[in-house]
């Protein structure tokens, strides 16, 4: 018999096999400094492109009074225990149904990460006879949700409407063979290339097939919308998205999440959602935390025209400036180059030390091969100094890559790779 552990010693998985080239550098950075625009990387200031701190709430001293306070008050362990046990106060519920009334609809429930509740909302959503139908682009937590179902299930191709009917039209068959219901699931924006999901169109999709609709709008929530209410109030089709989730984690600026729906689905998920029946209630500090950053975003207007305002100056200036900057309808911003991955390792060390511009890349296998994704995710912090030092310093690699420069200076990290 093998040891359970000699393929870990052999493969250490398709990121961790990076791990001696790239970590501390391009994975597990540690940027350093308070929230913001400018921060530090090994002990040089970078503009910070690479913070989902959308609203600029973070570092808000409005905000990091509040949690000091609420710190102060309740300290990190209070309420103990799962809601259902003893975790649950008026805090909670208040949230909850603030978070609801926000984005229109009749409840809310709190989750403790969006990954966790994520995963347990498709879980408690769906039984085994019921048919799950999801974008292939799809987080990580709705993946592994789907993969607890124990039913059928099929992806779509990306924001390809032709190919979710032809999917709903299996999965119709299916479902009607089994006896059970179908599940859609799409993001409100995707965060990797910032397209929106097609909502509109899969709510008009309601006409013609039978299903209910989950959106995980992590990006969209504080970002899109006229009140900020996410990719559902943007494209006028919240009332069609049977079950909305967000994350605390980008536009609050802090660790949580939410599901909102229909009272008597909020009811059954309460009692159903494995990941919060049996795990500690979300720790007060957040709650308090999360009440205040809601507060800002409802009564600060300013703070999400501050984000588009960098977002259409940074987005529109890359544009003019010709570089490819895909189908982005959202304030995350991914330009996209040509070049190996030692490449994108030479020009990134470039951006950092000699720009001083800390974006995120994102190479093989998440994009397609020969391809270099430098993600770029504007906030309400940033100003246009900000975003022009950037465009210059993004004109300086693109000539550099183009000379063939870092084809030179990463011969010999190609080398070692080999
Ligand atoms: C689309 C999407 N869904 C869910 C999550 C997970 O949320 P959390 O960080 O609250 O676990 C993330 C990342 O934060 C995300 O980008």
């Amino acid at each position: 018999m093998k040891d359970l552990f000699e393929k870990i010693y052999k493969d250490k998985g398709p990121l961790g096999k990076w791990a001696s080239q790239a970590e501390g550098y391009f994975v597990f950075p540690k940027i350093e400094g308070e929230i913001s625009n400018r921060m530090k990387f090994q002990g040089k200031d970078v503009v910070t492109w690479s913070i989902n701190d959308y609203l600029g709430l973070a570092n808000h001293p409005e905000v990091r009074k509040v949690d000091a306070e609420a710190g102060v008050a309740y300290g990190s362990a209070y309420p103990m225990g799962a809601r259902m046990m003893s975790g649950h106060t008026d805090l909670h519920e208040k949230l909850q149904n603030e978070l609801a009334e926000f984005v229109s609809k009749e409840a809310a429930y709190l989750l403790n990460f969006g990954y966790q509740g994520m995963v347990s909302t498709i879980d408690a959503l769906v039984s085994k006879d019921d048919v799950i139908v999801y974008d292939v682009d799809a987080h990580a937590c709705i993946i592994d949700g789907v993969r607890l179902h124990m039913g059928k299930r099929f992806t779509y191709k990306h924001n390809d409407i032709e190919s979710l009917e032809k999917n709903l039209e299996r999965a119709t068959k299916m479902a009607e063979h089994t006896g059970g219901g179908i599940l859609v699931i799409s993001e409100g924006v995707f965060g990797m290339r910032g397209e929106q999901g097609r909502l509109k169109e899969i709510v008009a999709l309601k006409e013609k097939y039978d299903f209910r609709f989950l959106v995980d709008d992590a990006h969209g929530f504080g970002t899109l919308g006229k009140t900020g209410a996410g990719a559902g109030e943007e494209q006028g089709v919240q009332d069609g998205i049977d079950v909305y989730f967000a994350t605390f984690a980008k536009s609050l600026a802090s660790t949580g999440a939410f599901i909102a729906a229909d009272q008597e689905i909020i009811d059954y998920l309460k009692y159903n959602l494995r990941s919060q029946m049996f795990a500690k209630s979300l720790q007060m500090q957040l709650v308090v935390g999360a009440l205040k950053r809601l507060d800002m975003l409802r009564t600060m207007p300013e703070l999400k025209a501050k984000l588009w305002e960098n977002t259409n100056a940074l987005q529109s200036g890359l544009k003019s400036r010709g570089f490819d900057i895909g189908t982005t309808q959202s304030c995350v911003t991914p330009v996209y180059l040509k070049g190996s991955i030692p490449e994108a390792m030479a020009l990134v060390k470039d951006l950092r030390e000699n720009h001083g511009i800390f974006c995120s890349i994102v190479v093989y296998p998440v994009i397609p091969k020969g391809l270099i994704l430098l993600r770029l995710i504007p906030t309400a912090t940033h100003d246009l100094d900000d975003v022009n030092e950037t465009l210059d310093a993004f004109e300086a690699i693109r000539s550099r890559l183009e000379n063939g420069t870092y084809k030179r200076l990463s011969a010999s990290v190609a080398a070692a790779m080999e």
